[in-house]
């Protein structure tokens, strides 16, 4: 160990309030302290929020070392258990020899190859969305496009990986996730003293809870009573016997994983959609090379999965939408054993911050980091550009397990809507950044959708 980490000083970071330390100023803007603190402090910043204490990592170095090659001293934070309140103790949430049994199960539905085979069905499920939006278009009367993604992601999981339908459910589910994930994004911070308090805002919540868990009651339901034969996502899960006792899953535990492939499938791929309209409205010469790159590639047809490496500009600018709003914008691990990063000694039980929207916003590593520049993604201008700079996906054994499939989804259902489709920002709407569990846009995005003329 070095002589810093040896002497047990914590590297410098911003100051806070006694007791409190950072917690109040992070549960008012949450990426503005992370920024600043990185800007002010460097590659490893210490935080005390409220009882917590870490550090926050911006040395893809360290992010790495935490994420992968010491990744067995490392469980995922505290901070999720409020996320297992209301997902369960699924594959997202859980640890350990649990976790991996859960992941190895899932894993099979996600090889490449089973991914290209759903691309059929994807693509269906955008051009009905395309179809639809022919007498927006006509009406002229604006949408929020985070909705009408959250429509199109949902749709798409459902039919792809879980293989039926939320009847009754399908409408108040999005306005369930909303509340849900706007109740733990706000108290993600907190102790939790008053989570079991009768408020209205834990009312509301926990109402909430129950039209998620009723809608995938009702999914898990209709399976059962007809069978798909098929060998979906759902069918694995359903079918997976214990090793050793030849068990299958507790309906329970069915249900927190199908709750947690239909969140997790569709609300991080819905904002990184709509993100990206929401720069290409802002972006006109930008827009305008996509739209030129769709007409040359395909000549006004639908585009197919056989289709998507001929369009790589739409690729590089999902990949730079990303990169300034990435839909997880932040996450964290508890050291399980102290450890060293940057030169400090990390205590056990402290936490490591490892943040996305900072990372991808770092000069050293993204020169004029604001600029909406898809072409920094050309090979060649990412050669020299460590890896654990960009993670939108996160990396290491947690990884996301959807990463290839929401990847297919967002190029099948930008080319194919861009295509066809220009969106406009109504004027004067103000756009910011909300992070929450997930980044959205705070006001919502309400757009305008114009038919672009045939290309020729
Ligand atoms: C643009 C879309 C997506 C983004 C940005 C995203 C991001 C992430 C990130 C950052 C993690 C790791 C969190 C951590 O390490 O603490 C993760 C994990 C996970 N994601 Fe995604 N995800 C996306 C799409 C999907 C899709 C489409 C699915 C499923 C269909 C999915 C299912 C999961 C699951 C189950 C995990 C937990 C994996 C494990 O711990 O073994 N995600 N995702």
């Amino acid at each position: 160990m070095s002589t810093a980490a040896v002497a047990g000083r914590h590297p410098p970071g911003p100051r806070g309030l006694p007791v409190l330390g950072m917690l109040l100023a992070i549960r008012r803007n949450p990426t503005a302290v992370f920024m600043d603190a990185a800007r002010r402090f460097g590659d490893v910043a210490y935080l005390k929020i409220g009882p917590r204490r870490g550090y926050l990592l911006t040395n893809p170095a360290d992010v790495r070392h935490v994420l992968q090659d010491n990744a067995a001293n490392y469980r995922k934070s505290p901070l999720y258990d409020k996320l297992r309140q209301s997902l369960g103790n699924g594959l997202l949430t859980s640890e350990g020899a649990f976790w991996l049994r859960q992941r190895r199960i899932a894993q099979p539905a996600f090889h490449r190859q089973r991914i290209a085979a759903l691309a059929g069905t994807m693509a269906g499920a955008v051009r009905e969305m395309a179809v639809d939006w022919a007498a927006i278009a006509s009406a002229g009367q604006p949408v929020d496009i985070g909705d009408e993604m959250m429509r199109l992601t949902r749709t798409v999981v459902l039919r792809t990986l879980l293989g039926t339908d939320l009847g009754p459910f399908t409408t108040g589910i999005d306005r369930a996730w909303k509340v849900m994930n706007q109740h733990i994004g706000d108290s993600f911070w907190s102790l939790g003293v008053t989570d079991g308090w009768p408020t209205p805002r834990n009312r509301r919540f926990q109402a909430a809870r129950a039209v998620l868990r009723g809608a995938v009651e009702y999914a898990i339901r209709q399976r059962r009573a007809q069978p798909s034969g098929g060998d979906d996502l759902l069918s694995m899960l359903m079918d997976a016997r214990d090793e050793d006792t030849g068990e299958s899953m507790t309906d329970e535990q069915l249900r927190v994983e199908v709750t947690t492939f239909l969140l997790a499938g569709q609300e991080t791929t819905s904002l990184a959609l709509t993100w990206t309209f929401y720069l290409l409205s802002q972006h006109p010469a930008i827009r305008e090379r996509l739209e030129a790159e769709l007409d040359g590639a395909l000549g006004g047809r639908e585009p197919a999965y056989e289709d998507l490496p001929n369009l790589p500009f739409t690729r590089r600018v999902i990949d730079e939408a990303m990169r300034l709003y990435p839909p997880a914008w932040g996450f964290s691990r508890q050291a399980l054993g102290d450890d060293e990063l940057g030169g400090y000694r990390l205590p056990r039980g402290w936490l490591a911050f490892l943040m996305p929207y900072v990372l991808h916003r770092h000069p050293t590593y993204w020169p004029d980091p604001d600029r909406f520049d898809p072409d920094r993604f050309l090979p060649e201008r990412s050669a020299d550009r460590p890896k654990f700079a960009y993670l939108p996906f996160g990396a290491g054994p947690r990884q996301c397990i959807g990463n290839q499939f929401a990847l297919l989804e967002a190029h099948l259902s930008v080319a194919t809507l861009a295509q066809t489709y220009r969106l406009h920002l109504v004027p004067g709407h103000p756009v910011e950044p909300w992070p929450l569990i997930t980044l959205r846009p705070r006001f919502g995005m309400p757009m305008t959708i114009e038919r672009r003329a045939a290309p020729r």
